[in-house]
C-alpha cells in the first residue's frame, strides 16, 4: 500500500513535464511547488488526486468545527446520516415529480414539526402546511412574504393603503430580519431592549403597532443571549390592543433555535401553535434539529396562511408542481439527514442529546458564576448557551480573551449586545452536541490560562497586541476594503 496517495494516470498521456514524478506521489508531483491557480481558471487540467490534496492542505488552515463554540450549527452526524447523504448527493430536491419518495420525506417532517408545535388537530395527520428551507434566514423571508401579502390584501379589500408595511420586532433579532425588511421594502420596527431586559418587551412592543403592521416577531432563542421571548404575553398583549383598535395582527415565532428545544426541555412552555395569534414558525433544522448546515423549516397554523400568490405552479419537470421557496433547486441530503434524525432519535432522543447539553451549560454557567471574575447575560432556561463578560474592567476586554482563546483553538465569539444595551461586551459559548463536559473543562482551563497570562500583561502591551491584530485582519480582508471605505464615507450621516 502506498503512504501517501497516489496520482493515477497513464503514462502514455503524460507530457514530459508530468513525468517529473515516476514515483508516483502527490506530494512528488510539479503541482505542489508551484502557486496554486488561484484567481483565473487554469488553462490545463490537473490529475484528481493532485487537486483534492492541494485543497484538502488548504483547508487544514480553517478552525475546527467542533471548537467552533459560535456557531449554532450541527457539526457531526452518525455515519448512516452521511451515508443517506452521500447516497443522494446528486439528487435535485426541486424535480419533486421525479423523486417522490425524497418529496413525501419533506412532507412527513413538516407534520411532524407542525406537530410538536401543536398545530390543530383539525390540519389532519398529514396536512401541515410548510416547506423545508436553506435555512432559518429563507424560511423567515418566506414567513415575512406570507405577512406582508395577506396584510395587502385585506387592506385593499378594505379599500385602504397598502403603501407603508411595517414590522415590529425587538432590536435583537437576527440580521436575517433586517434583511428582510430592506429586500422586500417593509418598515423595520425595532423595540429597543434594556439592559435590564436584553430581549423584547411584550408590553413595551405594543406602541409600536399600528394599523400598517403586518406582523410581529417574537424570538423564541436570541441570538445574543439565548433568551426565550414571552411569547404568550405578546399574544395577550396584542390579542387587546387587537380588539380595542380592530386589527388583525399576527405573530411569527422565530424559533431558529429553540424549535427544537423548548418542545424536549420545556414542554409546559406555552409559545407556538396553540396561542391563537401565532400563524407561522421556523425552526433550523440545521441547529438544533441536529442535521448538518442547509436546512430550516417553516410551517403555518392553516392554509389560508400561506396566501395562494405566493405559490407557484410550473409543470416544466413533467407535472404540474407547486413551489414555495426563494430558491429553486437545492441539494435533497439534508431533508433526507432530517428524516432520518427524526425516526432515528424519536423524541426521547432528542430529550435524552438536549438534557445532556443543558447539564453541560449549567455545570459551565457555574463555573462562570463561582470564578467571580465574570458577570451571566444568559438565563438558566433558554438555549443550552453560555453569555458572560467582565465583571470588573480590565486592561483588556472581552475581545481581546477571546482572541487569545484562538491561539488555543477555540473559537468563542465576543460581540456587543443589541442597540441600547451595546455598551455592554460579551463572550459566548454554544454548547452542541459535540461539546463534551471533558471538553468544557478544558476550555475552562484555557480561558483561566488566558486571563492568568492577560492580567500580567501591560496595557500598552495588550494596546500594541490589539493594534497587530486590527493590522492583520485588514489585510486579510483587504477584498472588503471597499465597504470599509463605504461605511467611512457614511458615518455621521446615519
Ligand atoms: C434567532 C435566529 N433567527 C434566525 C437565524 C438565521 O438562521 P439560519 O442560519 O438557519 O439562516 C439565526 C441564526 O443564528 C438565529 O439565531
Amino acid at each position: 500500500m502506498p503512504l501517501h496517495p497516489v496520482v493515477h494516470h497513464k503514462a502514455s498521456a503524460q507530457t514530459p513535464a508530468e513525468q517529473d514524478s515516476l514515483c508516483g506521489s502527490v506530494f512528488a508531483s510539479r503541482y505542489m511547488s508551484k502557486p496554486i491557480p488561484a484567481y483565473r481558471m487554469p488553462e490545463e487540467s490537473m490529475p484528481p488526486d493532485v487537486a483534492y490534496q492541494l485543497i484538502h492542505e488548504e483547508l487544514a488552515l480553517d478552525g475546527n468545527p467542533q471548537l467552533n463554540l459560535a456557531s449554532f450549527v450541527t457539526v457531526w452526524m452518525e455515519p448512516q446520516a452521511d451515508r443517506l447523504m452521500t447516497e443522494n448527493i446528486g439528487k435535485n430536491f426541486i424535480d419533486l415529480e421525479e423523486y417522490p419518495c425524497t418529496a413525501e420525506l419533506q412532507k412527513r417532517c413538516v407534520n411532524m414539526i407542525a406537530h410538536l408545535f401543536h398545530v390543530p388537530a383539525e390540519q389532519g395527520q398529514s396536512d401541515a402546511v410548510g416547506t423545508a428551507t436553506v435555512g432559518s434566514s429563507e424560511a423567515i423571508m418566506l414567513a415575512g412574504l406570507a405577512f406582508k401579502w395577506r396584510w395587502k390584501q385585506a387592506r385593499k379589500q378594505a379599500g385602504l393603503s397598502t403603501e407603508n408595511p411595517n414590522l415590529v420586532m425587538g432590536s435583537n433579532v437576527q440580521v436575517c430580519w433586517e434583511k428582510f425588511c430592506r429586500y422586500f421594502e417593509v418598515e423595520a420596527r425595532c423595540v429597543p431592549v434594556s439592559e435590564k431586559l436584553l430581549v423584547m418587551d411584550p408590553q413595551e412592543a405594543m406602541a409600536y403597532v399600528d394599523e400598517n403592521t403586518i406582523g410581529v416577531c417574537c424570538i423564541l432563542g436570541s441570538t445574543y443571549n439565548g433568551a426565550f421571548e414571552d411569547v404568550q404575553k405578546l399574544n395577550d398583549c396584542l390579542t387587546k390592543l387587537n380588539k380595542e383598535k380592530g386589527w388583525n395582527v399576527p405573530i411569527h415565532v422565530d424559533a431558529a433555535s429553540g424549535g427544537f428545544i423548548a418542545p424536549f426541555l420545556y414542554p409546559e412552555l406555552v409559545w407556538d401553535f396553540r396561542l391563537p395569534l401565532v400563524r407561522s414558525i421556523n425552526v433550523s433544522g440545521h441547529k438544533y434539529g441536529l442535521v448538518y448546515p442547509g436546512v430550516g423549516w417553516v410551517v403555518w397554523k392553516s392554509q389560508e396562511d400561506l396566501p395562494e400568490d405566493l405559490i407557484f405552479h410550473v409543470n416544466y419537470l413533467g407535472a404540474d408542481q407547486a413551489t414555495f421557496t426563494l430558491n429553486f433547486s437545492k441539494g435533497a441530503g439534508q431533508i433526507i439527514a432530517q428524516y432520518y434524525q427524526f425516526i432515528r432519535m424519536g423524541q426521547n432522543g432528542y430529550k435524552a442529546v438536549l438534557t445532556n447539553l443543558d447539564k453541560i451549560c449549567q455545570y459551565l454557567r457555574k463555573k462562570v458564576e463561582e470564578s467571580g471574575r465574570f458577570k451571566l447575560f444568559s438565563d438558566d432556561r433558554s438555549v443550552p448557551l453560555v453569555a458572560f463578560g467582565l465583571k470588573e474592567p480590565q486592561a483588556y476586554d472581552e475581545f481581546d480573551i477571546s482572541h487569545r482563546l484562538k491561539e488555543f483553538g477555540w473559537i468563542v465569539p465576543a460581540y456587543n449586545l443589541p442597540p441600547n444595551a451595546e455598551h455592554i461586551k460579551v463572550l459566548r459559548v454554544v454548547i452542541r452536541e459535540t461539546f463534551s463536559r471533558d471538553l468544557c473543562d478544558m476550555l475552562w482551563r484555557d480561558l483561566m490560562w488566558t486571563l492568568e497570562e492577560l492580567d500580567r500583561k501591560t496595557p500598552d502591551s495588550i494596546h500594541h497586541a490589539r493594534e497587530l491584530l486590527l493590522e492583520r485582519n485588514r489585510q486579510k480582508h483587504k477584498a472588503f476594503a471597499h465597504m470599509e471605505r463605504q461605511k467611512q464615507k457614511t458615518k455621521g450621516v446615519c
